[in-house]
């Protein structure tokens, strides 16, 4: 007879949702329809109901560290006009078609109460991308990505409601559909070729990506915001100057550029002249052109300017596109010694990113406080080394905010909250915040065609798979593995180009990056290849170096007469060469992209091999998937016997199926 043995090696089938959740059944259910001729046609997105101590706005307090205010999510496929979607419960098991809410999953656990309560629906539109990925995503539209309350959401009014802790339904009928916001422009972003007045000394420019609307297949747009300096004469091309590059989250036409300047800086800005502090003559203001970009995106305010699979060939767009408008435009040098990149936080990543990957066309970044610039520290998770992205090996938790309250340094928030409450607002990295940003512009696509996230949002088990996919994005691996003439040559191209600042007391553990990026550049390239700043004991913000502001543009300014090719230290022309160049659109996407998410899967397969006295071994793999995914294998077995003798037909009789679990 037929030996049958069945020895499948189970790939990454694990234990994430072993814990059950009991609830006391305490049955509050939400009813949401939508009223009459509000919709044009059936929508997909995510509701959030915000439920707000009685009399207070739901939308006035949605932050994850005060918010006294319970949200509750849920996904809606293909709603429609006489639809109800029904809200109830919520568990760690289906937060992609139940109820997932802040900061507890299941409308259950909501106190009894009086509340103000509102919903909205956050609308996604579907798309097909350029390399066949389909998915269904917030385009913003000149609002820098709200997680709620968006232009273009749907909106109930709010309403009292009295929760009794016992079997009860709350009816709730989306109204309207929220406004573009006149105090955001009533023009810009996303989703139309608008823009903002121009003013005599600040221009916006505003440019429909040819790349990035090839690759999502709809209009997409980037803009910047151009501050002159005092004196710029349009027409005399023959004084030209240089520009600095800020880089931080969507500013919406703010032109106080990246909250450097209040209204009496802008004015002294215009007038050219700074006056003096102590009665003497007053000093005439840096001749800079100062740009701020705007490139909000799917998935956050701002696309961190480099190319990347989840949000597309935003490096490309600003670089590519529309700084080359910019320098057409405007009398500017178009020379890399004469483009600054610099920034604090987000801007802080952007502008070391951008001269990291384009020492072409950026001189020198001044980047302060930056998102993590090598992901041995990921804020204070280990990312390399930990298995648990919430908690640490001994069981204390991983903090995401630490703070100065009262004079006692305290850790706030911690990683595990700031997801759970990311996951309230979206699902498969969509909330728009910066966990979920960082999974999309660091990682690559998964097989659904959103980020192939690290960590298991809910229970925060990281995958290693999907960490490996970050390391282009890691910026310390990135320079030291392209370190040499073999390579790029970064050691020497980058060498005296990137300035760093950051506070040790940085409120999002940012520092802990930046020393990780420092020790790896420098066992390379020495202490000195790249400048370091550490803060004693500051916080998170303020200009490179805790500088003021006009004694910063000077400073920058500085570098760039240095560099200039009269200047006391000329950048070469051999540290600019195009050769350089890093993060190309064609790698990323090919790395990252839906082909690559197709090529890391493989079906199951069944192999017999020769066994033990002629018998048959059989032996199997569930074959890859992605990183995460839960295994269930079953083998299906069925009997073939073939009959054969001198004079018979053959014959195969065949017995029934049968199944079983592993
Ligand atoms: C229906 O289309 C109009 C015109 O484009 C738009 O202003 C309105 O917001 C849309 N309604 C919904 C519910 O999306
Ligand atoms: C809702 O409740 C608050 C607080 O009790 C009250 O001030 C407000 O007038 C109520 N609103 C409505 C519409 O009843
Ligand atoms: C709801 O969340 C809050 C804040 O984390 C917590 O203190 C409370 O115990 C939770 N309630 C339940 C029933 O789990
Ligand atoms: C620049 O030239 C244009 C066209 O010749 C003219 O209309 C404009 O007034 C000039 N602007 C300045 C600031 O001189
Ligand atoms: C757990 O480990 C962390 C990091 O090593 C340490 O800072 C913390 O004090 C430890 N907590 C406990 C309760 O042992
Ligand atoms: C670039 O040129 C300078 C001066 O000519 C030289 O010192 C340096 O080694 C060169 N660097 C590279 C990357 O070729
Ligand atoms: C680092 O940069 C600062 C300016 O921010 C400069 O004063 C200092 O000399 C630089 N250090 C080195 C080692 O180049």
């Amino acid at each position: 007879m037929l030996g049958l043995q069945l020895s499948l090696a189970l790939l990454s089938a694990c234990c994430l949702f072993a814990a059950a959740f009991a609830h006391p059944q305490h049955g509050l259910k939400i009813h949401l329809s939508t009223a009459d001729g509000l919709l044009n046609s059936s929508t997909t997105g995510r509701i959030l109901v915000l439920f707000a101590p009685a009399g207070v706005d739901p939308l006035e307090d949605v932050d994850v560290a005060t918010t006294p205010n319970y949200f509750y999510g849920q996904n809606v496929y293909d709603f429609d006009t006489g639809d109800t979607v029904t809200l109830t419960g919520g568990s760690r098991k289906r937060t992609s078609y139940g109820v997932w809410g802040y900061p507890n999953a299941s409308l259950d656990d909501l106190p009894a109460g009086d509340y103000t309560v509102q919903a909205f629906l956050n609308q996604y539109e579907d798309v097909t991308r350029s390399d066949g990925s389909q998915v269904s995503l917030r385009f913003p539209c000149g609002d820098g990505q709200k997680s709620v309350a968006g232009p273009g959401s749907l909106v109930t009014l709010a309403t009292n409601v009295t929760v009794s802790g016992d079997f009860q339904t709350i009816e709730l009928t989306f109204e309207a559909v929220v406004p573009e916001d006149p105090l955001e422009g009533t023009e810009i972003g996303g989703c139309s070729q608008g823009n903002y007045p121009d003013t005599e000394i600040l221009k916006r420019v505003k440019i429909r990506s040819e790349v990035l609307s090839k690759f999502w297949n709809r209009d997409m747009y980037v803009g910047a915001n151009i501050l002159l300096p005092f004196g710029y004469d349009a027409n005399d091309t023959s004084k030209r100057y240089p520009v600095i590059y800020s880089q931080d989250h969507w500013t919406g036409g703010d032109p106080s550029f990246a909250g450097y300047y209040d209204a009496d800086l802008i004015q002294q800005w215009a007038s050219g002249i700074i006056p003096s502090t102590n009665g003497g003559e007053g000093r005439e203001t840096p001749k800079l052109i100062l740009v701020t970009l705007r490139h909000e995106a799917p998935y956050y305010d701002d696309s961190y300017a480099v190319n990347t699979a989840n949000l597309g060939p935003y490096g490309d767009a600003i670089n590519d596109e529309l700084i080359p408008i910019i320098d057409k435009m405007f009398n500017t040098i178009a020379k890399p010694y004469a483009r600054i990149q610099e920034g604090g936080s987000t801007g802080g990543w952007e502008s070391a990113a951008s001269v990291i990957f384009r020492p072409d066309l950026f001189g020198a970044c001044f980047s302060s406080y930056p998102d993590s610039l090598d992901f041995h520290r990921h804020q204070d998770i280990p990312l390399y080394d930990a298995q648990n992205a919430y908690t640490r090996p001994n069981g204390s938790k991983i903090y995401s905010v630490r703070g100065d309250v009262d004079g006692v340094l305290t850790n706030l928030v911690t990683v595990e909250q700031e997801n759970h409450w990311e996951l309230t607002y979206g699902t498969s990295s969509r909330s728009g915040n910066q966990w979920d940003v960082w999974n999309a512009v660091f990682g690559a696509q998964g097989l659904n065609g959103y980020p192939l996230e690290t960590w298991d949002k809910v229970s925060g088990e990281i995958y290693p798979e999907a960490v490996e996919y970050w390391k282009p994005m890691d910026l310390s691996n990135y320079i030291t593995s392209h370190w040499d003439a073999s390579t790029k040559n970064l050691g020497e191209i980058l060498k005296n180009r990137i300035f760093i600042s950051v506070g040790t007391w940085d409120d999002y553990f940012l520092n802990e990056g930046v020393a990780e990026f420092q020790k790896r550049v420098s066992e390379k390239g020495g202490p000195d290849w790249a400048n370091v700043t550490y803060l004693e004991g500051q916080p998170h913000g303020g200009l490179y170096q805790n500088r003021e502001i006009w004694n910063y543009l000077f400073f920058l300014e500085s570098w760039i007469t240095d560099h200039a090719p009269d200047g006391k230290t000329p950048l070469s022309e051999n540290v600019t060469r195009p050769a350089a160049r890093g993060n190309l659109w064609g790698d990323v996407i090919a790395r990252g992209g839906r082909q690559a998410a197709l090529a890391r899967q493989a079906p199951p397969k069944l192999q017999s091999k020769p066994g033990w006295q002629g018998r048959s071994v059989v032996e199997g793999s569930v074959g890859r998937w992605d990183p995460g995914v839960q295994l269930e294998a079953q083998w299906i077995v069925q009997l073939a016997v073939v009959g054969r003798k001198r004079g018979y037909k053959e014959e195969t009789r065949k017995s029934g199926v049968v199944k079983g679990r592993l």
